[in-house]
């Protein structure tokens, strides 16, 4: 009984918890992701790729099941990896590797690989970072020279702030603002490491 009270608590407390994440893919609270009012944002990521980079390596940082990888055009990519620190976001995107798509379970706040990639992928998950600023950092390690962040957010309290911090630090190449018919905005951006 106390832990089912202190794990409802530390869902409830924290939105950056991986228990909370967990909870709601195994409640499909992220199932909605593949509905066709999120189209447009994943498009216009899918069209960034293919018109910034061609046979591109690509890490999808919170890729939880996978919807990106559904929408990108595979034949403009040598590799993809999507990266998630929930195990079951990655259970769901299993099915969806092959011979270029893999997927693994990590945490954006502490994920080290050799591997390099021309581009790095934050949609919707850059918020959930204990510091976006130190994991943008952390991940230009991974990039390869040119190499591009794509980076979505959706209109929420505190993204004009982290919009500011990242676009002091990065070199902006496109943005595009989408909204849905319910009236959600997104804000997606390309941006360069500045030298
Ligand atoms: C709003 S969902 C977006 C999912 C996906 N990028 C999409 O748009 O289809 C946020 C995702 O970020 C993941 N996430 C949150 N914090 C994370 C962290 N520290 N490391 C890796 N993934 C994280 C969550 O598990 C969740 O899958």
């Amino acid at each position: 009984m106390f832990v089912k009270i202190k794990n409802y608590l530390s869902r409830k407390i924290s939105t950056k918890s991986k228990e909370r994440f967990e909870y709601q893919f195994q409640k499909g609270k992220w199932d909605g992701l593949s509905h066709v009012d999120d189209l447009a944002r994943y498009s216009i990521i899918a069209g960034y790729c293919s018109h910034f980079k061609k046979n591109a390596s690509l890490l999808d940082v919170g890729c939880a099941q996978g919807v990106l990888q559904d929408r990108l055009i595979k034949v403009d990519f040598t590799n993809i990896v999507g990266i998630d620190f929930s195990e079951e976001g990655i259970r769901m995107a299993q099915p969806k590797s092959d011979n270029i798509t893999r997927f693994e379970v990590g945490d954006m706040n502490k994920w080290k690989s050799n591997e390099m990639f021309d581009i790095i992928v934050f949609n919707e998950s850059l918020y959930y970072a204990d510091d976006h600023l130190a994991v943008l950092k952390r991940f230009e390690n991974q990039l390869n020279k040119g190499g591009i962040f794509i980076i979505s957010m959706f209109d929420r309290k505190n993204s004009p702030e982290l919009w500011e911090d990242i676009e002091t630090n990065y070199g902006i190449l496109h943005q595009t603002k989408i909204t849905n018919p319910h009236g959600t905005f997104w804000n997606v951006k390309v941006f360069e490491v500045k030298n």
